[in-house]
């Protein structure tokens, strides 16, 4: 039998980093946030001035639990090293093993449909609407931020989604054989039910 590999994939805010790891605690799978790998990547390159491959070929465990990667900025700098093909090659490697342990495994990110795990036997592609996506932001980073608003979200939301989508190393893209998942009008539990309910219509 093929290894079971979930993809979701989406932009930022979408909600698929939440139904990811629901899902892989579901089947008993390994778990990757690729977006953290990038924002690593962006995070080491600028703190210790360095070019962007090179710091992600450095990221280690230490480096991936620090809490700076979860702000405004990381994010931002994520999306701009992840336009770099050199940096994406860096981080190839390490993701397609993840993808191809014997056990199998759930990603999420950008590119995992379309790169990382093609023959991945679920796709999901995760959407909300931006102004959706940017209320969900603003929630999580106004705790580290009290000053952030949220048409600032807005403004980084719309900007990473056009960066993202209009790169041409592995842009943001649907996969032709995913799964569409809008969690624009869904609360977590719908949006995990459905979530659910898509994986097993693909098992
Ligand atoms: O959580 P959020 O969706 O804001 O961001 P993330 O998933 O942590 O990803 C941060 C940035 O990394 C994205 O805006 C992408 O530019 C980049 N990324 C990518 O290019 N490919 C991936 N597989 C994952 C993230």
């Amino acid at each position: 039998m093929r290894p079971l590999i979930i993809a979701f994939d989406g932009p930022a805010a979408s909600g698929k980093g939440t139904l990811a790891s629901v899902i892989a605690v579901d089947y008993g799978l390994p778990f990757l946030d690729t977006g953290l790998l990038y924002r690593a990547a962006g995070y080491l390159a600028h703190v210790r001035d360095i070019d962007p491959a090179l710091a992600a070929s450095l990221i280690d465990a230490e480096v991936l639990a620090d809490d700076a990667l979860r702000g405004r900025e990381a994010g931002e700098r994520a999306s701009r090293v992840a336009a770099i093909p050199e940096v994406r090659a860096a981080l190839f490697k390490y993701q397609q093993d993840f993808a191809g342990q014997a056990s199998g495994a759930v990603l999420d990110g950008r590119d995992i449909g379309t790169v990382i795990a093609p023959h991945a036997v679920v796709k999901l592609f995760v959407t909300a609407r931006p102004e959706v996506r940017a209320h969900r932001r603003w929630l999580q980073l106004v705790k580290l931020n009290p000053a952030l608003t949220e048409a600032e979200v807005l403004e980084d939301i719309r900007i990473r989604d056009e960066r993202d989508s209009s790169r041409s190393s592995a842009p943001l893209e649907m996969a032709k054989d995913a799964l569409l998942l809008d969690t624009s009008d869904l609360g977590i539990d719908a949006a995990i039910a459905t979530a659910r309910s898509l994986v097993k219509s693909r098992l």
